[in-house]
């Protein structure tokens, strides 16, 4: 039996990558921070796989190298993935060293620990549309330059670079994801289109009148989280070590998905949607589009589900969820 070890288990892509590794039959180790809230509330999105005989979890962090070394001495891994950060783009401007830490120095801290023990292990280094910025109109890809456009996305480009750095330096096989948005009803609630959706759910059954949103005018290449992580196994399936681009190839505006999901519940987006300058970045990625093709071609994958389907099923679990408490 293999095992997986994860870092960022608790968060949308972690839980679903858990389920996946499990199905696949694999023993599965994820770290989990000790903080304030209480481990059940921490662990919601794991509650398909919380009692699952191979899943166990194990107190460490990313700003923590010993614990990392423990961990990894303790159950060494055949495939790590490093899906822990402080992931929000906007929070990244308020707290860029605490992001440097954490998304691009936890990294290091990572390959370090492989280094230091020998591990014959391989790490999946999730990386980021972020890196891109945005600058250039051709959709990105694997060779297009990076321009991060935050303090999130500085943190990401180091983290990438370090990894194809450790690869070369040291023959670790390192594969780097560079994923667009990736949605599902699991998404954390301060990013904007389960904000959304929550938000147009909650005005539908009379909870709220309106919805205060920031830029309505960025565009980005939205996919479903689930299909993502299929493609971060098969990365680490391939004999050599590489870099991939996960995206849909189409891109929509922060409007758009407004329309769409007020749309799936009969009601107008420009009723309801209005504009607080807060939730502006100081800088802003305008438009993110990926281009697929390395993936399709090397992985034999493709996103499937199209973002109204996405939408649609992100209103209905947030419609069925907030019905439950009513
Ligand atoms: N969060 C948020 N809240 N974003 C808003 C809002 C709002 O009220 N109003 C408009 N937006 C705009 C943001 O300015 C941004 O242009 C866009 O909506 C998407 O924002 P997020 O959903 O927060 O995601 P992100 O694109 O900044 O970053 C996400 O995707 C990256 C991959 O490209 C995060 O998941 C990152 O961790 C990930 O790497």
């Amino acid at each position: 039996m293999k095992t997986a070890l994860i870092t960022g288990i608790s968060g949308q892509d972690g839980s679903y990558l858990s389920e996946i590794l499990l199905e696949k039959g694999y023993s599965v180790v994820g770290i989990v921070r000790r903080n304030s809230t209480t481990l059940p509330h921490q662990i919601s999105n794991l509650q398909n796989v919380i009692d699952h005989p191979n899943l166990k979890l194990a107190y460490g962090d990313l700003t923590d190298q010993n614990s990392i070394q423990r961990i990894l001495t303790e159950h060494e891994p055949d495939e790590i993935y490093n899906l822990g950060a402080q992931s929000h783009v906007k929070v990244s401007f308020e707290v860029p060293e605490f992001t440097a830490d954490v998304t691009g120095l936890g990294s290091l801290r990572l390959l370090e620990s492989i280094r230091h023990t020998g591990l014959k292990t391989k790490l999946y280094q999730a990386g980021s549309s972020e890196m891109f910025g945005g600058m250039t109109k051709e959709p990105q890809h694997e060779p297009t330059r990076f321009h991060p456009r935050s303090p999130y996305g500085a943190a990401k480009v180091f983290a990438h670079h370090i990894s194809v750095n450790y690869r070369e330096a040291y023959d670790l096989f390192v594969s780097n994801g560079i994923l667009f948005n990736h949605e599902s009803p699991r998404r954390g609630e301060n990013f904007v289109t389960r904000k959304i959706t929550l938000g147009a759910v909650s005005i539908k059954l009379g909870l709220q009148k309106k919805l205060m949103l920031g830029n309505l005018e960025a565009k980005r290449d939205w996919g479903y989280a689930r299909e993502y992580m299929e493609a971060v196994w098969l990365m680490l399936q391939q004999d050599h070590p590489d870099d991939f681009v996960l995206a849909t190839g189409k891109t929509y505006s922060v409007r758009d998905f407004c329309e769409l999901a007020f749309n799936s519940l009969g009601m107008d987006y420009r009723d309801y949607v209005g504009i607080d300058e807060k939730y502006f970045r100081p800088s802003e990625v305008d438009t993110l589009i990926g281009d697929p093709n390395k993936a399709r071609e090397k992985l034999g994958w493709e996103a499937k589900t199209t973002l109204a389907e996405l939408t649609d099923m992100m209103v209905k679990s947030d419609y069925d969820k907030i019905k439950k408490t009513l």
